[in-house]
Protein backbone atom coordinates (compact mmCIF):
# COMPACT_ATOMS: atom_id res chain seq x y z
CA UNK A 1 0.00 0.00 0.00
CA UNK A 2 3.03 2.17 0.90
CA UNK A 3 4.28 1.76 -2.43
CA UNK A 4 1.73 1.82 -4.36
CA UNK A 5 1.07 5.18 -2.82
CA UNK A 6 3.84 6.66 -2.85
CA UNK A 7 5.12 5.82 -6.51
CA UNK A 8 1.56 5.10 -7.76
CA UNK A 9 -1.22 7.99 -6.72
CA UNK A 10 1.51 10.09 -5.00
CA UNK A 11 3.12 11.76 -8.15
CA UNK A 12 -0.84 11.45 -9.58
CA UNK A 13 -1.98 13.58 -6.98
CA UNK A 14 0.67 16.10 -6.96
CA UNK A 15 -0.36 17.16 -10.61
CA UNK A 16 -3.29 18.93 -9.35
CA UNK A 17 -3.57 21.85 -7.12
CA UNK A 18 -2.76 21.33 -3.45
CA UNK A 19 -5.88 22.87 -2.27
CA UNK A 20 -7.96 20.77 -4.60
CA UNK A 21 -6.73 17.76 -4.30
CA UNK A 22 -6.94 18.47 -0.12
CA UNK A 23 -11.06 18.99 -0.45
CA UNK A 24 -11.07 16.05 -2.87
CA UNK A 25 -9.95 13.38 -0.22
CA UNK A 26 -11.43 15.39 2.62
CA UNK A 27 -14.79 14.53 0.31
CA UNK A 28 -13.98 11.03 0.51
CA UNK A 29 -12.91 10.94 3.92
CA UNK A 30 -16.33 12.55 5.39
CA UNK A 31 -18.42 9.82 3.21
CA UNK A 32 -16.20 6.69 4.81
CA UNK A 33 -16.74 8.86 8.65
CA UNK A 34 -20.61 9.06 8.23
CA UNK A 35 -20.10 4.97 7.82
CA UNK A 36 -19.45 2.46 10.75
CA UNK A 37 -18.01 -0.25 7.97
CA UNK A 38 -16.03 2.15 6.05
CA UNK A 39 -14.27 2.82 9.05
CA UNK A 40 -13.85 -0.59 10.28
CA UNK A 41 -12.54 -1.31 6.87
CA UNK A 42 -10.00 1.53 6.93
CA UNK A 43 -9.17 0.80 10.85
CA UNK A 44 -8.58 -2.80 9.66
CA UNK A 45 -5.61 -1.59 6.95
CA UNK A 46 -4.24 1.78 9.24
CA UNK A 47 -5.24 1.27 12.64
CA UNK A 48 -2.14 2.01 14.95
CA UNK A 49 -1.13 -0.38 17.14
CA UNK A 50 -1.55 0.82 21.13
CA UNK A 51 0.55 3.07 23.12
CA UNK A 52 -1.88 4.89 25.41
CA UNK A 53 -0.53 7.72 27.05
CA UNK A 54 -2.46 9.18 29.58
CA UNK A 55 -2.27 13.22 30.30
CA UNK A 56 -4.45 16.51 31.29
CA UNK A 57 -7.05 14.32 32.33
CA UNK A 58 -7.37 12.23 28.97
CA UNK A 59 -6.93 8.81 27.89
CA UNK A 60 -5.01 8.87 24.63
CA UNK A 61 -4.92 5.15 22.34
CA UNK A 62 -1.44 6.78 20.95
CA UNK A 63 0.99 9.96 21.07
CA UNK A 64 0.43 10.92 17.35
CA UNK A 65 -2.16 13.13 16.35
CA UNK A 66 -3.54 15.14 13.51
CA UNK A 67 -2.64 18.65 13.80
CA UNK A 68 -4.58 21.12 13.10
CA UNK A 69 -5.68 22.83 9.49
CA UNK A 70 -6.62 19.30 8.06
CA UNK A 71 -10.23 19.35 8.67
CA UNK A 72 -10.86 22.96 9.26
CA UNK A 73 -14.81 22.11 9.46
CA UNK A 74 -15.07 18.46 11.04
CA UNK A 75 -15.58 17.05 7.98
CA UNK A 76 -14.09 13.68 9.09
CA UNK A 77 -14.10 13.16 12.48
CA UNK A 78 -14.26 9.65 12.79
CA UNK A 79 -12.01 8.70 10.06
CA UNK A 80 -8.74 10.43 11.72
CA UNK A 81 -9.03 7.89 14.42
CA UNK A 82 -9.99 4.95 12.02
CA UNK A 83 -6.53 6.07 9.94
CA UNK A 84 -4.50 5.52 13.11
CA UNK A 85 -4.65 8.83 14.83
CA UNK A 86 -4.77 9.12 18.62
CA UNK A 87 -5.78 12.25 18.81
CA UNK A 88 -7.73 15.16 16.52
CA UNK A 89 -7.16 18.46 16.36
CA UNK A 90 -10.04 19.99 14.40
CA UNK A 91 -10.24 23.75 13.14
CA UNK A 92 -8.87 26.35 13.37
CA UNK A 93 -11.93 28.05 13.85
CA UNK A 94 -13.07 31.56 14.02
CA UNK A 95 -15.70 33.04 15.85
CA UNK A 96 -17.03 34.77 12.63
CA UNK A 97 -17.18 32.79 9.25
CA UNK A 98 -15.04 33.98 6.54
CA UNK A 99 -13.56 32.59 3.61
CA UNK A 100 -9.67 32.89 3.71
CA UNK A 101 -7.15 34.22 1.49
CA UNK A 102 -7.57 33.99 -2.23
CA UNK A 103 -6.86 31.13 -3.79
CA UNK A 104 -4.06 29.87 -4.73
CA UNK A 105 -3.28 29.60 -0.97
CA UNK A 106 -1.10 26.58 -0.41
CA UNK A 107 2.11 25.47 -2.51
CA UNK A 108 3.98 22.26 -2.39
CA UNK A 109 7.90 22.03 -2.62
CA UNK A 110 7.98 18.47 -3.04
CA UNK A 111 11.66 18.02 -3.19
CA UNK A 112 11.82 19.39 -0.16
CA UNK A 113 8.67 17.68 1.58
CA UNK A 114 7.57 21.40 2.63
CA UNK A 115 4.30 23.41 2.17
CA UNK A 116 4.27 26.91 2.10
CA UNK A 117 0.47 27.69 2.86
CA UNK A 118 -1.78 31.29 3.83
CA UNK A 119 -5.13 29.80 3.79
CA UNK A 120 -5.95 32.43 6.63
CA UNK A 121 -8.48 30.79 8.67
CA UNK A 122 -11.02 29.96 6.18
CA UNK A 123 -14.14 28.65 8.11
CA UNK A 124 -18.05 28.68 8.39
CA UNK A 125 -17.44 30.12 12.11
CA UNK A 126 -18.20 28.34 15.67
CA UNK A 127 -21.59 27.95 15.52
CA UNK A 128 -21.71 26.16 12.30
CA UNK A 129 -19.25 24.02 13.43
CA UNK A 130 -20.85 23.29 16.51
CA UNK A 131 -23.75 22.42 14.56
CA UNK A 132 -21.74 19.88 12.40
CA UNK A 133 -20.09 18.55 15.61
CA UNK A 134 -23.61 17.90 17.33
CA UNK A 135 -24.77 16.02 13.98
CA UNK A 136 -21.90 13.98 14.06
CA UNK A 137 -22.70 13.10 18.05
CA UNK A 138 -26.39 12.68 17.17
CA UNK A 139 -25.46 10.17 14.31
CA UNK A 140 -23.37 8.28 16.96
CA UNK A 141 -20.34 8.76 14.48
CA UNK A 142 -17.52 10.01 17.03
CA UNK A 143 -14.32 8.86 17.47
CA UNK A 144 -12.79 6.76 20.58
CA UNK A 145 -9.82 9.31 20.69
CA UNK A 146 -9.51 12.53 22.10
CA UNK A 147 -10.96 15.55 19.79
CA UNK A 148 -9.09 19.06 20.28
CA UNK A 149 -10.27 22.37 18.20
CA UNK A 150 -8.17 25.00 17.50
CA UNK A 151 -9.22 28.63 18.31
CA UNK A 152 -8.14 31.43 15.92
CA UNK A 153 -8.98 34.90 15.87
CA UNK A 154 -11.74 36.10 13.20
CA UNK A 155 -10.47 38.76 10.35
CA UNK A 156 -12.51 41.62 11.23
CA UNK A 157 -12.17 41.32 14.88
CA UNK A 158 -9.73 43.63 16.20
CA UNK A 159 -6.95 43.43 18.10
CA UNK A 160 -8.38 44.79 21.37
CA UNK A 161 -10.87 42.66 21.20
CA UNK A 162 -9.42 39.38 20.49
CA UNK A 163 -9.89 37.63 24.10
CA UNK A 164 -13.68 38.44 23.84
CA UNK A 165 -13.77 36.42 19.84
CA UNK A 166 -11.81 33.86 21.37
CA UNK A 167 -14.25 33.42 24.79
CA UNK A 168 -17.29 33.48 22.11
CA UNK A 169 -15.89 30.37 20.07
CA UNK A 170 -14.83 28.62 23.05
CA UNK A 171 -18.37 29.18 24.57
CA UNK A 172 -20.80 27.49 21.90
CA UNK A 173 -17.95 24.58 21.46
CA UNK A 174 -17.00 23.98 25.00
CA UNK A 175 -18.88 20.94 25.91
CA UNK A 176 -18.74 19.40 22.36
CA UNK A 177 -14.73 18.89 22.38
CA UNK A 178 -12.19 17.12 25.03
CA UNK A 179 -9.37 20.02 24.62
CA UNK A 180 -8.78 23.31 23.31
CA UNK A 181 -5.90 24.80 21.92
CA UNK A 182 -5.62 28.74 21.81
CA UNK A 183 -3.58 29.51 18.44
CA UNK A 184 -1.98 32.78 18.46
CA UNK A 185 0.91 31.50 15.77
CA UNK A 186 -0.41 31.69 12.38
CA UNK A 187 1.38 33.70 10.22
CA UNK A 188 -1.60 34.54 7.98
CA UNK A 189 -3.90 36.60 9.80
CA UNK A 190 -2.48 40.25 10.36
CA UNK A 191 -1.57 40.89 13.60
CA UNK A 192 -2.31 37.60 15.09
CA UNK A 193 1.14 36.90 16.12
CA UNK A 194 1.59 39.62 18.63
CA UNK A 195 -1.29 37.88 20.63
CA UNK A 196 1.35 36.13 22.08
CA UNK A 197 2.71 39.29 24.12
CA UNK A 198 2.24 38.10 27.29
CA UNK A 199 -0.48 41.10 28.41
CA UNK A 200 -2.30 40.10 25.22
CA UNK A 201 -2.29 35.93 26.03
CA UNK A 202 -3.24 36.69 29.24
CA UNK A 203 -6.25 38.53 28.33
CA UNK A 204 -7.34 35.84 26.33
CA UNK A 205 -6.41 33.33 28.72
CA UNK A 206 -8.32 35.08 31.46
CA UNK A 207 -11.34 35.49 29.02
CA UNK A 208 -11.61 31.59 28.58
CA UNK A 209 -10.82 30.87 32.16
CA UNK A 210 -14.06 32.85 33.02
CA UNK A 211 -16.01 31.12 30.71
CA UNK A 212 -14.73 27.94 32.48
CA UNK A 213 -15.78 29.03 35.71
CA UNK A 214 -18.81 29.70 34.51
CA UNK A 215 -19.60 26.09 33.65
CA UNK A 216 -17.47 24.96 36.28
CA UNK A 217 -20.74 26.41 38.35
CA UNK A 218 -22.84 23.45 36.62
CA UNK A 219 -20.42 21.01 37.84
CA UNK A 220 -18.69 20.47 34.55
CA UNK A 221 -15.50 19.21 34.24
CA UNK A 222 -12.13 21.67 34.00
CA UNK A 223 -11.41 21.55 29.76
CA UNK A 224 -7.88 21.39 29.15
CA UNK A 225 -7.08 24.21 27.30
CA UNK A 226 -3.44 24.82 25.53
CA UNK A 227 -1.70 27.18 23.49
CA UNK A 228 -0.13 26.93 19.95
CA UNK A 229 3.26 28.64 19.47
CA UNK A 230 5.26 30.08 16.34
CA UNK A 231 8.61 28.33 15.69
CA UNK A 232 10.50 32.27 15.13
CA UNK A 233 10.09 33.05 19.08
CA UNK A 234 12.79 34.00 20.96
CA UNK A 235 13.55 31.47 23.96
CA UNK A 236 12.61 34.57 26.21
CA UNK A 237 9.25 35.12 24.43
CA UNK A 238 8.58 31.39 25.32
CA UNK A 239 9.74 31.92 29.03
CA UNK A 240 7.20 34.39 29.19
CA UNK A 241 4.61 32.14 28.07
CA UNK A 242 5.53 29.45 30.21
CA UNK A 243 5.52 31.38 33.14
CA UNK A 244 1.65 32.33 32.32
CA UNK A 245 1.32 28.90 31.75
CA UNK A 246 1.81 28.08 35.41
CA UNK A 247 -0.30 30.97 36.60
CA UNK A 248 -3.41 30.52 34.51
CA UNK A 249 -3.04 26.66 35.00
CA UNK A 250 -2.66 25.73 31.13
CA UNK A 251 -2.94 22.10 30.28
CA UNK A 252 0.46 22.46 27.53
CA UNK A 253 1.75 24.39 24.99
CA UNK A 254 1.18 23.25 21.32
CA UNK A 255 5.15 23.18 19.33
CA UNK A 256 4.86 24.52 16.78
CA UNK A 257 2.85 25.87 14.17
CA UNK A 258 4.28 27.29 10.42
CA UNK A 259 7.47 29.72 10.32
CA UNK A 260 7.70 33.01 8.28
CA UNK A 261 11.81 32.15 8.10
CA UNK A 262 12.69 30.46 4.77
CA UNK A 263 16.22 28.02 4.76
CA UNK A 264 18.11 28.60 1.82
CA UNK A 265 16.37 26.87 -1.54
CA UNK A 266 18.62 24.19 -3.37
CA UNK A 267 16.97 24.80 -7.04
CA UNK A 268 14.49 27.35 -8.55
CA UNK A 269 11.38 25.72 -8.18
CA UNK A 270 11.84 25.69 -4.05
CA UNK A 271 12.59 29.11 -4.76
CA UNK A 272 9.69 30.01 -6.39
CA UNK A 273 7.68 28.65 -3.47
CA UNK A 274 9.55 29.65 -0.58
CA UNK A 275 9.32 32.95 -2.65
CA UNK A 276 5.23 32.81 -1.60
CA UNK A 277 3.84 34.30 1.65
CA UNK A 278 2.63 32.53 4.58
CA UNK A 279 3.92 29.86 6.71
CA UNK A 280 6.49 26.94 5.78
CA UNK A 281 5.73 23.81 7.03
CA UNK A 282 7.05 20.02 7.08
CA UNK A 283 10.41 18.86 6.94
CA UNK A 284 12.34 22.02 7.01
CA UNK A 285 10.49 23.58 9.90
CA UNK A 286 11.24 20.13 12.26
CA UNK A 287 15.18 21.14 13.62
CA UNK A 288 13.34 24.39 14.11
CA UNK A 289 10.63 23.24 16.26
CA UNK A 290 12.25 20.44 18.22
CA UNK A 291 14.91 23.08 19.03
CA UNK A 292 11.56 24.72 21.02
CA UNK A 293 10.45 21.14 22.03
CA UNK A 294 13.72 20.94 23.82
CA UNK A 295 13.69 24.38 25.15
CA UNK A 296 9.59 23.90 26.56
CA UNK A 297 11.12 20.84 27.79
CA UNK A 298 14.21 21.79 29.63
CA UNK A 299 12.01 24.61 31.14
C1 LIG B 1 -2.72 23.97 4.86
C2 LIG B 1 -2.41 24.16 6.32
C3 LIG B 1 -3.37 24.72 7.15
C4 LIG B 1 -3.11 24.91 8.51
N1 LIG B 1 -4.08 25.46 9.32
C5 LIG B 1 -3.83 25.61 10.65
C6 LIG B 1 -4.82 26.15 11.52
O1 LIG B 1 -5.95 26.43 11.11
N2 LIG B 1 -4.50 26.32 12.83
C7 LIG B 1 -3.26 25.99 13.33
O2 LIG B 1 -3.00 26.16 14.53
N3 LIG B 1 -2.31 25.47 12.52
C8 LIG B 1 -2.56 25.27 11.21
N4 LIG B 1 -1.59 24.74 10.40
C9 LIG B 1 -0.27 24.38 10.99
C10 LIG B 1 -0.20 22.89 11.35
O3 LIG B 1 -1.16 22.54 12.32
C11 LIG B 1 1.22 22.56 11.91
O4 LIG B 1 1.40 23.24 13.12
C12 LIG B 1 2.31 22.97 10.94
O5 LIG B 1 1.98 22.48 9.64
C13 LIG B 1 3.68 22.44 11.35
O6 LIG B 1 3.71 21.05 11.45
P1 LIG B 1 4.27 20.11 10.25
O7 LIG B 1 5.59 20.69 9.82
O8 LIG B 1 4.40 18.77 10.90
O9 LIG B 1 3.24 20.16 9.17
C14 LIG B 1 -1.84 24.53 9.05
C15 LIG B 1 -0.89 23.95 8.19
C16 LIG B 1 -1.15 23.76 6.84
C17 LIG B 1 -0.09 23.15 5.97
Amino acid sequence: MNWVYRHGLRPALFTQDAESVHEFTLRQLRRASASEFACEALESVFGAPNLPVQLFGLNFPNPIGLAAGMDKKAQAVCAWAALGFGFSELGGVTWHAQPGNQRPRVFRAVREEAIVNRMGFNNDGATALAATLRDWRARDRWPAHPVGINLGKSKITPRENAAEDYANSFRVLRELADFFVVNVSSPNTANLRQLQDKTALDEILAALNEVESQASATHARRKPILVKIAPDLSFEALDEILELATRRQLAGIVATNTTIARPPAADARTLTVYGEAGGLSGRPLRARSTELVRHLYRQ
